[in-house]
């Protein structure tokens, strides 16, 4: 239940910008809104890193302890900068493996959900889902990490013109799967006509000098591939929209799709709903994903930082702020309470999950840890013998958006004209999301598959080998996609943004870029500034 959420808007802002919105009846039907601000631009050059010498300059010696619940990219972040400066580290992990939601599914890959059913990925050797992060824009300190650790970088395609949008319940061209550029072509073709008649007819002579009509004009005919003024500026389709038969040789000059659906059809469908995706400041291309698969990342990270300081099977139980540091207690691998003292303890694991460990750092901070949401989100892999995206619809990459259940199909960015490829058959949040968590595995791939084949035709069912899906929510020690806030300027999300004594908090969530790696960076980022700020002032 998102009970403290309140702004409409910015919940579907937020479900829009990540390409999960299911449509109108999937967005307006929930409860609440994710209060966030809008996206920082990345001062990637305000962050300056630990330096060993920083130490000898005030005459201090460096080893300071520090535990960090949780090796997500966050605590993995903070651990790796902290490192720079000799700081002696340790974190504790309670899954088998680093990188919290950031996490690359592969043939062998094998999870148990808290419901209990396992699952185990047959993916082909070299294929692979990236189940959680899957994409990275430009302006993201993820980049930089990318950048310092060596993790090679190959385009991540979130928008292609040929892939399709499909909506099946909307008020016109419902069930037909329409490509991104016809689509666009329509939209922006009879807007273009309606304005331009507008502008030429004077309705907007008020805002307008006769210079300006006529640039804005020559703008839209442009914009849109209208006629001009002796047609009326009429939009009647154009090669934007595409071919049924491509340009050939010779005498071949293609054959134009035609006709547009009316302009009320355009309109009614919904589609051009789709188009802000493309600008969305953080969806926008380029885009980019690690070579081989997302969790290059957290694998590098953990490298630099050294496999002997971070510990696996590793569940706290308490966190205890102490006059001088503080002690963490947890269960390891092998069942046994262990406890250790460290100068300061930063907590790195999810508020919903860090709330039922055991502290002494008020009730207040229970409060607060319980106030974000978390949300249900959820992805399928669905592993095909053959790319037959490329070799019958010729989609290289990108995004099909839709408006049911299944929010969104991807199309991998890696492996072109290969043998076979992992699709992503659903990416979803919210009521489908939670939808898809209730089912089994098996139910699961039916109802993604039965869903698909309504766009793509029956070899989205007759070429599938395999799949694997995950629901966030039901994901042992992570148990949500994100978690979004009612208010990122309350008594709350103030609490966890600072110190209670000696322990910090760390992660996206205490960002103002929630599911995404840069907002775990930054907020590592900080945390590590704050303590070796208050370090050196020692
Ligand atoms: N950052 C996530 C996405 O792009 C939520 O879908």
């Amino acid at each position: 239940m998102r009970k403290k959420m309140v702004s409409q808007t910015s919940r579907r802002d937020f479900l829009r910008s990540v390409g999960v919105s299911g449509g109108a009846g999937v967005l307006y039907s929930a409860i609440g809104a994710l209060g966030l601000a809008p996206a920082p631009q990345a001062h990637a050059s305000e962050f300056r890193s630990p330096r060993q010498g920083d130490f000898t300059s005030v005459g201090l010696r460096n080893g300071r302890k520090v535990i960090i619940l949780g090796a997500g990219i966050a605590g993995l972040a903070a651990a790796y900068e902290l490192r720079k400066a000799g700081y002696d580290c340790r974190i504790l992990e309670a899954k088998n493996r680093p990188g919290g939601r950031n996490w690359t599914v592969r043939g062998g890959t094998t999870e148990t959900d808290l419901d209990g059913r396992t699952q185990t990925a047959n993916f082909a050797p070299g294929h692979y889902m990236n189940a959680g992060p899957a994409r990275i824009p430009q302006s993201h300190v993820t980049l930089e990490y990318c950048r310092e650790l060596g993790v090679p970088l190959e385009a991540f395609a979130n928008q292609n013109a040929n892939a399709y949008i499909y909506h099946e319940n909307s008020a016109a061209l419902a069930g037909k799967p329409v490509r991104w550029r016809t689509a666009k072509a329509d939209a922006y073709g009879y807007v273009s006509e309606l304005l331009a008649k507008a502008t030429d007819q004077g309705a907007l002579d008020q805002a307008l000098t006769a210079t300006d009509k006529e640039r804005l004009l020559e703008f839209l005919k442009d914009f849109g591939d209208i006629k001009g003024r002796d047609d009326n500026w009429a939009y009647t389709g154009s090669s934007r929209r595409g071919y049924s038969v491509e340009p050939g040789a010779a005498f071949e000059a293609g054959t134009v799709l035609a006709p547009p659906p009316s302009l009320s059809d355009v309109i009614a469908s919904g589609l051009g709903l789709r188009f802000s995706f493309e600008f969305d400041y953080q969806q926008a291309m380029m885009m980019f994903q690690p070579v081989g698969g997302m969790d290059a990342i957290p694998r590098a990270l953990g490298e630099a930082i050294g496999s002997g300081r971070i510990e696996y099977g590793a569940r706290a139980t308490a966190v205890t702020n102490r006059p001088d540091g503080a002690s963490v207690t947890w269960v390891n691998a092998q069942g046994r309470s262990v406890t250790e003292y460290a100068h300061f303890v930063i907590a790195a694991i999810p508020p919903m999950v860090m709330a039922r460990v055991q502290h002494n750092l008020g009730s207040n901070v229970t409060a607060a840890l319980l106030s974000p949401q978390p949300w249900e989100a959820g992805k399928i892999g669905l592993d095909y013998r053959s790319r037959w995206w490329e070799t019958d619809e010729r989609i290289y990459g990108g995004v099909t958006p839709t408006d049911n259940d299944l929010c969104s199909i991807w199309y991998p960015s890696y492996g072109y004209h290969g043998n076979r490829g992992v699709v992503i058959g659903y990416y979803n949040a919210l009521e489908p999301a939670a939808a898809y968590g209730r089912l089994s595995h098996a139910d699961r791939e039916s109802r993604a598959v039965s869903q698909g084949v309504k766009i793509h035709g029956e070899k989205y069912r007759t070429e599938l080998a395999s799949s694997f899906s995950v629901a966030w929510h039901r994901t042992p020690f992570i148990e949500g996609g994100w978690a979004g806030w009612s208010s990122q300027t309350g008594t709350e999300y103030q609490t966890l943004n600072r110190p209670t004594g000696n322990v910090y908090f760390a992660g996206d969530w205490l960002s103002n870029t929630i599911a995404w790696q840069h907002g775990a960076f930054t907020s590592a980022r900080k945390v590590v500034t704050e303590i070796h700020t208050r370090v050196l002032a020692r």
